[in-house]
């Protein structure tokens, strides 16, 4: 391979005390409910699954699936659902749970999507937001941190299906062009 994760970006400590947080405003916010947690395949599996555990509600779990960039570190603009979910969410408080918002598109796909499903409430929460990056202006309810326009992986985040394994969130790092 010709990358490897370099500088960290987000320590697992300042990761874990975010998640935390974002839990705890999420029960506030959904006191008295039962939400649907519908987390996407597969960049946001490990946020998730703290999420979850940081929420103290009844909280279901579900998620779905959607492939937007080709092995490169470039969204392509074209969204395509390839797995869904597996119970109906209509009447549902639905929170969709993402690991990063780059142009926008993905999410807005999903939102889109999941807004013809009739939910009672659709919310977004996702770890990383690269604001400036934005091409598609979409709703954020929760997020976790502002970044800068860096391709990062660690933390369920992946370049060419690797490094999602990583406990804190690190700068992918590539070779000059030889
Ligand atoms: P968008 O559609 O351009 O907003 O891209 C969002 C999707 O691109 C996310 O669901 C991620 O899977 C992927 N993505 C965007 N930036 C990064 C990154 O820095 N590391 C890993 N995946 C990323
Ligand atoms: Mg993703």
């Amino acid at each position: 391979m010709d990358s490897r994760p370099g500088r960290i970006l987000i320590p697992r400590d300042e990761i874990a005390a975010r998640v935390t947080s974002l839990g705890e405003a999420i029960r506030r916010d959904y006191a008295g409910r039962a939400p649907i947690l519908v987390g996407v395949l597969k960049g946001a599996v490990v946020f998730t699954a703290d999420l979850i555990r940081a929420i103290a509600l009844p909280v279901s779990l579900d998620f779905m699936s959607v492939s937007s960039y080709g092995s490169g570190t470039r969204s392509s603009g074209v969204v395509r659902l390839t797995a869904d979910l597996s119970v109906s969410i209509e009447g549902r408080d639905v929170i969709i749970v993402e690991d990063v918002i780059d142009t926008g598109r993905t999410i807005s796909y999903l939102r889109r999507n999941l807004a013809t499903r009739h939910p009672r409430t659709l919310a977004l929460c996702v770890l990383l937001d690269k604001v400036a990056r934005r091409e598609v202006e979409v709703p954020v309810d929760y997020a976790g941190f502002a970044i800068g326009d860096e391709f990062v992986v660690g933390y369920g985040l992946d370049h060419d299906g690797f490094h999602r394994g990583l406990r804190d969130i690190a700068v992918l790092e590539r070779d000059p062009a030889r």
